[in-house]
């Protein structure tokens, strides 16, 4: 079942810099279109690089997978762009813990909103939630040609203490130290 974090219930405003002001926080169930909204603003080419498969139509099916993926304990939180006249799903973060202190991460940022750090801004809360729920080790699955990622996840974990390539995708461990 997903379980949020209490303190990120009402959104916390972070300034990302040029005037770009983006509101991180946790997940409810009401959010199918949110993440709906977040999936429709990534280019096909991001979908699949965050899904491993072409997803050429976002369908209820998949979103409500992303809210509430089976009996894990599951963190999420949601960025928003917060502007004068109107809010904007920009992006969201998971991590789901696999067992004995291990947890799966995962980003999505829409294409007009990737480079600005966002991600940088989800994976710092989804970082202080493993780390208070005792999670140490982060994994992230990811395709092989997606060196954006990898290059993003190190940026923020350090570099990966095991890397494991199966076919087109790479299993990727970082120990997280707190
Ligand atoms: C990967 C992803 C989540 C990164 O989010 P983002 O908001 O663009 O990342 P940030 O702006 O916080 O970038 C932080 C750092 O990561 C690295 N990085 C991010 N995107 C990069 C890119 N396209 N190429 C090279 N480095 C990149 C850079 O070091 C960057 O810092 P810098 O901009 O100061 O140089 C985003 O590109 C995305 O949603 N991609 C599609 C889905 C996906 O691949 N998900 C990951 C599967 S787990």
């Amino acid at each position: 079942m997903t379980s949020d974090t209490p303190a990120l219930e009402s959104p916390q405003k972070v300034d990302a810099g040029q005037q770009f002001i983006v509101a991180v926080r946790s997940l409810s169930p009401e959010d199918i279109e949110f993440v709906r909204r977040v999936l429709i603003g990534m280019s096909e080419q991001s979908r699949y690089l965050r899904f491993h498969s072409p997803v050429p139509i976002v369908s209820d099916w998949l979103c409500r997978n992303v809210l509430n993926p089976k009996d894990f304990e599951c963190v999420t939180y949601l960025a928003e762009h917060h502007m004068s006249d109107r809010v904007e799903p920009i992006g969201f973060g998971q991590m789901i813990e696999t067992g004995d202190g291990e947890a799966d991460l995962s980003l999505a940022v829409v294409d007009v909103h990737q480079r600005k750090g966002v991600g940088h801004i989800l994976m710092s809360h989804l970082i202080a939630s493993a780390t208070m729920r005792g999670w140490n080790i982060i994994q992230a699955d990811v395709l092989a040609e997606n060196t954006a990622a990898i290059g993003a996840i190190s940026t923020w974990l350090g570099s990966p203490v095991s890397r494991h390539t199966e076919s087109n995708r790479v299993k990727l461990r970082w120990h997280l130290t707190a």
